[in-house]
Parts: C-alpha cells; structure tokens; sequence
C-alpha cells in the first residue's frame, strides 16, 4: 500500500503512525516478516546486542579515564539509556513496527529528520558490526593463546591502524552472523537467548572471583581523575549500554509487541546497569584502578592475578569471544531491518526491501551489509571507531527523546501501552543527558560528526528526497489530497 502523509500545520512530510501500523499488517498477511520472538526472547535478544566489546574490552580504557569512580560514569551512562529507554518504550508500545528511531522520527519529526537518524543509525549499528568484530577478533587471539599456546600471526588479525595487514576474523565473524541471519529470525534468536545467558553467567562468575579479593582501600581516592575524567568516562562508558534499541528495530517480528517491547527494553537496560557496576567494582577492589585500566583483555587479567592461575583467564577469554559473536549478530540484525524500513520508504534502494518468500528474511540485504561493513573490519582499529560511533547513537537517542514529545502532541489519543513517568520532565532529562555525553566524547569527534551529517543531508538531497513514496503519495496525480512540503 502506499503511506499516507499526514498534513501538518508545519508543512512536515511525517508518515502517521496509522500508516506504520497499516503497513506491518499488510506485510503479516503477506509475505513479509514472521511474529516469532516472545519476551524470553527478546530481553535475551537485547542483552546480546548490548553486552559485549564494551565491557570486556572498553572497562579498561574507561577505567583509565574515570579512576575508581567509573561506577559513577557507568550510572550516569545508565541514567541516560533509562531516560530514553522510557522513550523507546513508548514510542515501541504505541508504533511496534520495524526501524527504531528512524521509524519513530518519520512518525513526529518529519522525513528529513527521519533520514538524518537513519544516517546516524550506520554509525550505531553499520560501524558498530566493524567494531566490535574487530574486538571479536582480539578475544579469538587471547583465547587462542591461552587453550593451545599459539595465536594468529598479527599480519592476518589486526589492520594496517594495529600494525597488520588485514583482519581476517573479524571479517569471518561477519560473514558468519549473516549466514544466520538469512537462515532466519527463530534459528538466530534461539542461538542468540543461548549466548546471551552464557555471557551473563561469566560475568557473574567474574563478579564473584573479583569480589572474593575485594579490598576497600583500592576504591580510594575515589574521584581520582575528577569530573573531567568522570565526564570521559560516562561517554566512554555509553559504548557498552549501546544496542538496547535494537528491541526496537523487531517491532514487527514481536508477539505481542505493545506490551513486551517496552517491558523488554527496561528489563534489559535494569541487568546491564547493575552488572556494569558490579564488574568495576569487583574488577578494582581485586586489584586497583591502575592495575585494570589500559590494560588488555582487563578481566582475563584480574582473574588470573586472583586464582593464580591462567585457566580462569580463558574461560573469560571464551566468554568474551562467545559475548562478542552475539552482539555481531543482533547489531547486523538490527542495521537490515532500519534499511529495510528506509528502503520501503523510497528513501534508499529498493534492493533493501526484498524479503525472501522462502526464508522471510532480507537476504540481499543482509549480504550487503555484511560485505560493506566486512571492509573497515578488515583494516580500521577498534578506536577509530568507538567515538563516532557514540556520537551518532547519543543523536539518533535525543532525536527520539524529542520524539516522544511531538508524538504526544500530535496523536495524544493513540493507544499507548506504556507511557514515560514524570511526563515531560523524563524525556527533557533524556536530551540533557544525551548532550551532556556527547560533550565528553570531545571536539574531534564533533566535527567528524558534523562531516559525516552533511554527507547524509547530501545524499537526502539528492536521492531520498527525489524517490520518497511519501513525496510520491503527496503529489496530485497520486490522489492523496495532501501536499505537505518538504520536511
Ligand atoms: N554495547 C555493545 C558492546 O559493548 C556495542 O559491544
């Protein structure tokens, strides 16, 4: 069917949430994507997509920055997530279909800020498959090294920026989650609930390793590297709560989706906050902040400093290799379905929309993606991309703060199944919040971001502009009785 605009007073192209919701059904009873996932599923859906490089191999350098008082820049991190997870909730529950932000902003912000979140979505999602494969590939080396004594030549595990030549694990890890991924949603789910409560059950494990050589002393001075550092941090830190959102993007592969996605999203946002924290504390009461920061593979570290051993180290090493793969598979999942989304939307290629009649999954799609994003995995540093892609996910996250609002504003009667408490007080801390991280994470990273949202306005311009189906709706000849201008 085509979308329908929804004339504004302000002369938006906004797509109404009436036609996001009409869209999904018609594509149930077709031959579009299979409710599958219930909420077992999809809370372990979310840790997968969210636990990962993170805390297993950005704590250290996180720690390096914040001192002991890290746990603080972890709450401030989570403070923020639980702000816009409040937003996410309810914009999931009354709009459950595909997409994420950019579905939410093309339903209250308009087209062409729906283009920009989408545009920001590759930093999230498309960059963040190279980066955290490429940590995929470091842990393999790790784990490597400690089962049989023996690791892959630096040559053919890290690229050109780490002093190799190309990063063949990280591109085979990402070549392996889309080899899932096409097969389909139910066979990636279930393998990815398995991941999921393996890696929560190593950091507990690790937690308890740690907290058996607790020493209060190492805590102190606690703001060591004072508010400066503390502000770093909590965007350093902001890297490891990223994914939740990708609930989102299954809006239309969801039992029930009005009631578990915005239980999901606050369920899973409530463990990873509790267990960050309880992973720096064990990790720096074991052996203090200098110890574990900027150190490699930190928890392997302090696992074996606590046990005397090095068999306890490889079994972190396992779990962080087994934690990683599962955040490579949900984050690429998440990526195809916002492409899916824009592309349905005329505002990419319509290659993107093709769902497979035989496995109802986007392969082309998911092909593409991978190999693109197989490229900078190959030959980028984790570094390199850790930054932006914090930039562009604290975006997309005030984008959908100021959604919730607009959203409020223009369709107040729709059902909600979930609403954000202390309304607007909630969303406004959000935005704050969101500014405030993106303050911390430095002036290079902001003008690398302003490039990259220039590009984006560009291609907008240029292309998406041009072939929107909501543009085409609103013309004349369509016969939607609408004309909004361009939003
Ligand atoms: N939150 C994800 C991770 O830490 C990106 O790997």
């Amino acid at each position: 069917m085509s979308p329908s605009p929804s004339p504004t007073p302000t002369g938006l192209r906004i797509k109404s949430p009436e036609s996001l919701l009409a869209e999904s059904g018609a594509d149930l009873e077709g031959h579009g994507l299979k409710r599958t996932m219930g909420l077992f599923q999809l809370v372990c859906f979310g840790v997968g997509a969210i636990v990962g490089t993170g805390i297993f191999v950005g704590l250290s350098d996180t720690v390096a920055e914040a001192g002991p008082a890290v746990v603080i820049s972890f709450v401030l991190a989570g403070i923020t997530c639980i702000f816009t997870a409040f937003s996410f909730a309810e914009l999931g529950g009354a709009i459950p279909v595909s997409g994420s932000s950019y579905s939410f902003a093309y339903a209250t912000l308009g087209e062409r800020v729906a283009f920009l979140v989408g545009w920001c979505l590759l930093l999230e999602y498309g960059v963040s498959v190279s980066a955290v494969a490429v940590g995929w590939s470091q842990y393999l080396n790790e784990l490597l090294n400690s089962l049989i004594g023996w690791q892959l030549p630096e040559a053919l595990s890290a690229g050109p920026g780490d002093g190799g030549i190309v990063n063949l694990p990280a591109v085979i890890v990402i070549l392996m989650a889309a080899t899932l991924l096409v097969r389909g949603i139910r066979e990636s789910a279930r393998a990815t609930a398995a991941m999921a409560i393996l890696k929560i059950g190593i950091l507990i494990a690790f937690c308890a390793i740690g907290f058996s050589a607790f020493e209060a002393g190492h805590l102190t001075p606690f703001m060591s590297a004072g508010i400066g550092g503390l502000t770093s941090g909590a965007s350093l830190a902001f890297f490891s709560y990223i994914g939740f959102d990708a609930i989102t993007t299954a809006g239309e592969e969801v039992k029930n989706p009005r009631r578990n996605i915005p239980i999901a999203i606050l369920i899973c946002i409530g463990v990873v906050t509790l267990l960050y924290c309880a992973v720096a504390v064990a990790a720096i009461g074991a052996l203090g902040a200098d110890a574990v920061g900027d150190k490699p593979a930190a928890l392997s570290l302090v696992v074996n400093q606590v046990t005397d051993s090095t068999v306890g180290g490889g079994i972190i090493a396992f779990g962080a290799v087994v934690a990683i793969a599962s955040v490579v598979l949900a984050v690429m999942y998440g990526q195809t379905r916002i492409l899916l989304s824009m592309s349905r939307d005329g505002l990419i290629p319509r290659v993107f929309e093709r769902v497979s009649p035989k496995t109802s999954t986007p392969v082309a799609n998911t092909w593409i993606v991978a190999l693109v994003f197989a490229v900078p995995a190959a030959f980028s540093s984790l570094d390199a991309v850790v930054n932006l892609t914090t930039i562009g996910t604290l975006a997309t996250m005030a984008a959908v703060n100021v959604a919730v609002v607009a959203l409020r504003r223009s369709h107040a009667g729709l059902p909600r199944s979930f609403r954000v408490p202390l309304y607007p007080l909630s969303p406004a801390l959000g935005v704050a919040m969101c500014l405030y991280l993106i303050w911390g994470t430095g002036w290079t990273t902001w003008v690398q971001f302003v490039v990259f949202l220039a590009v984006g306005a560009l291609v907008y311009a240029f292309y998406g502009r041009r072939h929107s189906r909501l543009g085409e709706a609103a013309t004349p000849t369509a016969g939607a009785g609408a004309e909004p201008r361009e939003g």
